[in-house]
């Protein structure tokens, strides 16, 4: 018994030392004396074996302490997107607290804030969709000239009409989703409000004013009795919150395929009285599309254009943090120059 507990010293020490605990459980010790018992005088094994038991319960258990300590050692972070030898010690990983959101998802989040505080609900867009999203449930039949001005960026596999997928060029590709998924508001009695703030793509020549990756806040509302003057309305307290002054704004006649009537919506410049390179001298600043949902957008979503009427637009979010904040060229937004976004 004696050499029992000896050996049991022995055993706990290497479970204590070892990398891979569990080899100890294995020791030939410990199956030296299991081998032992049947060897002994009847008397002697009962004492024997329960004394071999105890021992090898007790180094299961120090195994067992051992496993758990060896795995929950502290690791350092690693950045698997760094472009060096994450497991060497240098560079140092940037901590975490020296970080903070990009501009434009603080401004996304005060346009849908406001938006919001207007009764409208927020929904994302996608970074590739379909052509039906894109263009035909926007009443762009295929063939349709216009689908040429949301010139984008094409994917080689295919939809299961045939069609290349395709990388939004405007947030309105979630017009029809959220027509449909609002949809049972209407019987309800209650109007589709939904904006969707989200990133769009163009193939764009790039300049201080392009970029081919852009944001939009994309808006629908539709109830009874919807019109034109609701849609103005909307969009010049949007306005007026976001930049906390007066505007005046002025609508123009346009087209899109997806609303009719279609405007253009300018305001006058906030930053001069008369001209200013913010609105290239001309006092007006050409902010965004707008109009009231054609009748087949809405059908497309299976809501009943006699019955319901509504207005939609579509703004650029880079713009309007480009004029709140005085930023002169529209590629800082995606250039990731530190001096730039720590402004912010
Ligand atoms: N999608 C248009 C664009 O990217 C903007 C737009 C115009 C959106 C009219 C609308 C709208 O919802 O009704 O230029």
């Amino acid at each position: 018994m004696e050499s029992i507990d000896t050996l049991q010293e022995q055993l706990l020490a290497r479970v204590a030392a070892s990398d891979n605990p569990t080899e100890v459980i294995k020791a030939p010790e410990l199956a030296q004396l299991y081998a032992q018992i049947p060897t002994l005088p009847a008397e002697e094994r009962g004492a024997f074996g329960k004394a071999v038991n105890e021992l090898k319960q007790v180094i299961a258990a120090a195994v067992e302490t051992r496993s758990e300590q060896l795995n929950t050692v502290e690791l350092a972070p690693i950045d698997v997107t760094a472009p060096f030898d994450v497991n060497s010690a240098a560079p140092a990983l940037m901590p975490a607290r020296d970080g903070t959101l990009h501009p434009l998802t603080q401004e996304m989040e005060v346009v849908s804030d406001i938006f919001n505080r207007m009764g409208f609900v927020t929904e994302e867009s996608r970074e590739i969709d379909d052509q039906y999203h894109m263009f035909e449930s926007l009443n762009f039949p295929k063939g349709h000239p216009a689908r040429d001005d949301w010139d984008t960026f094409m994917t080689v596999e295919t939809d299961g009409d045939g069609d290349p997928l395709i990388a939004p060029a405007h947030t309105s590709t979630m017009q029809n989703r959220a027509l449909k998924k609002y949809k049972a508001n209407l019987d309800e009695g209650r109007p589709i409000a939904v904006v969707v703030p989200d990133r769009t793509f163009r193939n764009e020549d790039l300049d201080a004013r392009h970029e081919h990756t852009f944001y939009q806040v994309e808006g629908v509302y539709v109830n009874k009795g919807v019109h034109a003057g609701m849609l103005v309305a909307t969009l010049q307290k949007f306005l007026e919150e976001y930049y906390g002054r007066k505007l005046t704004v002025r609508v123009n006649p346009f087209y899109f395929p997806f609303t009719e009537p279609s405007f253009e919506f300018a305001l006058e410049c906030p930053f001069c009285d008369d001209g200013c390179n913010v609105c290239s001298q001309s006092k007006w600043i050409e902010l965004l599309g707008c109009g009231m949902i054609h009748p087949n957008v809405l059908k497309a979503a299976g809501i009943d254009s006699n019955e319901y009427s509504g207005f939609a637009f579509g703004c650029g979010i880079d713009r309007l943090v480009m004029m709140k904040h005085n930023i002169e060229d529209v590629r800082h937004f995606e250039a990731g120059k530190l001096n730039f976004l720590r402004q912010f």
